[in-house]
This record gives C-alpha cells, sequence and structure tokens, in this order.
C-alpha cells in the first residue's frame, strides 16, 4: 500500500484530499496544528477505509517542527510515495499595513515548508526513482494581487518552484503537480479576512470538487493543474494583456465594495 503525507490536512482542501487518498486505499499521514480535528478525521477516515492513518500535529511554521515531520516518516521506517504540500494561508489587507506576524506566516508555510518538505522528500524519491508531488498553489499564481500582495507573490513562487522541480524530475520517474484552485470553499477565506471580496461574494467550488480534480492531476503527472474553465481561461488570458492591466483588474476583484 502506498502513503500519502498531506500536510493542512485539518480542514478544507486538505482535509478532502484525505478523504480522496484513503477512497484509493492509500495510507496516510496527516499534518496540521489543530489535533482534535486531525484525530476526527483519522477515526472517520479509518472507521470507512481499509487504511492506516498517522496523524502528526506539527506547526509548520516552525523549521524544528518540519523537519520532525521527516524524522518521524524516518523513524516509523515510512516511505512516502505522495507529497501533497497543501498547508497555507492568506491575509487580506494593504502591504504596508499588514501584520508582520501573517507576512511571516505566510513565507514560513506558504514557502519555507513547502519547499523544505519537497526538498526532504524529493531526494528519497530520486533513490527510489518513484513518486509524486502535489504543491498546492493558486491562480493567484498567475498574476501580482493588490491587498493580497504577499499572498499572491507566495503561491507564484509554489507555481514556479513546481514547474521547475517537474522539468528537472522528469527523468527520474517522479512527477510535480502544482494545483491551481480559484476561489474554494473551505476556511481560507476566514483566516484570510477575505469573506466579503468580490471574489468570496459568489458561488465557488467546494473544497471536495478541488481535491476529486487535484487527485487525478496528480496521478496523471500534470504539471499545471488549473481547477475550473473560467479559471483556466483568466490564467491564459493574462499571458497576453499589459501587466498594469492585469494588476488593477486583480486589485478590482480582491476590492471589499
Ligand atoms: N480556498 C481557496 O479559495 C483557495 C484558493 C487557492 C488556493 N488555496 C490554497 O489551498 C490550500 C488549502 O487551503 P484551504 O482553502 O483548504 O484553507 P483552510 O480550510 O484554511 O485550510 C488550511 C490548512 O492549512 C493548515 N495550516 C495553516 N497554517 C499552518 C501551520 N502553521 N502549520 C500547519 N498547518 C497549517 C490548517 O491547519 P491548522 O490550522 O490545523 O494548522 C488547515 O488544515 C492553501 O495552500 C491555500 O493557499 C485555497
Amino acid at each position: 500500500m502506498a502513503t500519502a503525507l498531506i500536510t493542512g490536512a485539518s480542514s478544507g482542501i486538505g482535509l478532502e484530499f484525505a478523504i480522496e487518498f484513503a477512497k484509493h486505499n492509500h495510507d496516510l499521514i496527516l499534518v496540521a496544528r489543530s489535533e482534535a480535528k486531525l484525530k476526527e478525521l483519522a477515526d472517520a477516515v479509518k472507521a470507512k477505509y481499509k487504511v492506516t492513518v498517522h496523524v502528526l500535529v506539527k506547526d509548520l511554521g516552525s523549521d524544528k517542527q518540519v523537519d520532525e515531520v521527516h524524522n518521524y516518516t524516518l523513524m516509523q521506517n515510512i516511505q512516502v510515495d505522495y507529497l501533497v504540500n497543501n498547508a497555507g494561508l492568506g491575509d487580506y489587507g494593504a502591504f504596508a499595513d499588514e501584520d508582520w506576524n501573517k507576512i511571516n506566516s505566510m513565507i514560513d508555510v506558504n514557502i519555507k515548508a513547502l519547499t523544505r518538505l519537497s526538498w526532504l522528500y524529493v531526494r528519497e524519491m530520486i533513490q527510489r526513482k518513484k513518486g509524486r508531488i502535489m504543491n498546492v498553489a493558486s491562480t493567484a499564481a498567475f498574476q501580482p494581487g493588490p491587498y493580497m500582495a504577499v499572498y499572491y507573490a507566495s503561491k507564484s513562487y509554489v507555481l514556479l518552484l513546481s514547474e521547475a522541480m517537474a522539468n528537472e524530475l522528469k527523468d527520474h520517474g517522479i512527477t510535480v503537480t502544482a494545483l491551481c484552485p480559484g476561489a474554494t470553499e473551505s476556511g481560507f477565506a476566514d483566516t484570510a479576512n477575505a469573506r466579503d471580496t468580490r471574489l468570496f461574494k459568489r458561488k465557488i467550488p467546494s473544497s471536495a470538487a478541488v481535491a476529486a480534480y487535484g487527485y487525478k492531476a496528480m496521478m496523471k503527472g500534470k504539471t499545471v493543474a488549473i481547477h475550473g474553465t473560467m479559471n483556466y481561461m483568466m490564467a491564459q488570458s493574462v499571458r497576453f494583456a499589459p501587466r498594469k492591466t492585469v494588476t488593477a483588474i486583480a486589485a478590482k476583484i480582491n476590492n471589499k465594495d
């Protein structure tokens, strides 16, 4: 049985990834800070599917705790076949007014932990000549995002890192997928204080739909997987429009009026 390590599994897209992987008979390692939510999910999954579930309560904003995730799999002799770097957070507000701790968390979780876990596990995958990594980016990755500037920039990093890794690893039997959801129903908008932006004040897809799409894209070895036709078209169109115009449109979409 193969094992999937999923970060940010306590809520939203990550929680649905856990169910999706279990449905396909994969053992799970669930990582997040919320112990009760992870345990509840582990119990629900074990009751329904014949899979082994490990719960790791870790704050991925801490370098030490990121390494503890890897050390756990080494000590337990668990081979991670699928790494899903899903944990992430956003923050709404003008760059100059943002709380530094939130900026720091976005850089630590969205960028640093994702990079460190990818680096640690890809080296094991290279030895086995097999493995798949999915990094959850966003449609935010395709343009600058005024009023969520650091978040958009962090997701651009995730997209570009994933595409470069996919290219380097294509002859090693390893695939890297950048999953790019658009606005999705989850805890994200509340954590980011973005619930009343134009982006979230409309009908948006469920986390379950995004996770099912992401799972398929990862298993096909797709490098960039944009969820939804409209999101796909938006991501393509920004390549041909003047950058100032693209940035102004993003500012409007992120507006709270
Ligand atoms: N929802 C959207 O509109 C949307 C769109 C595009 C991309 N995304 C991306 O999708 C991914 C999943 O987000 P979501 O929408 O499912 O939001 P969510 O419901 O808020 O879930 C975020 C997950 O990340 C975990 N997390 C946050 N900070 C963490 C930390 N310091 N250490 C460990 N885990 C941490 C949270 O767990 P704990 O709080 O328990 O630690 C939670 O499980 C994120 O990377 C997000 O940027 C979301």
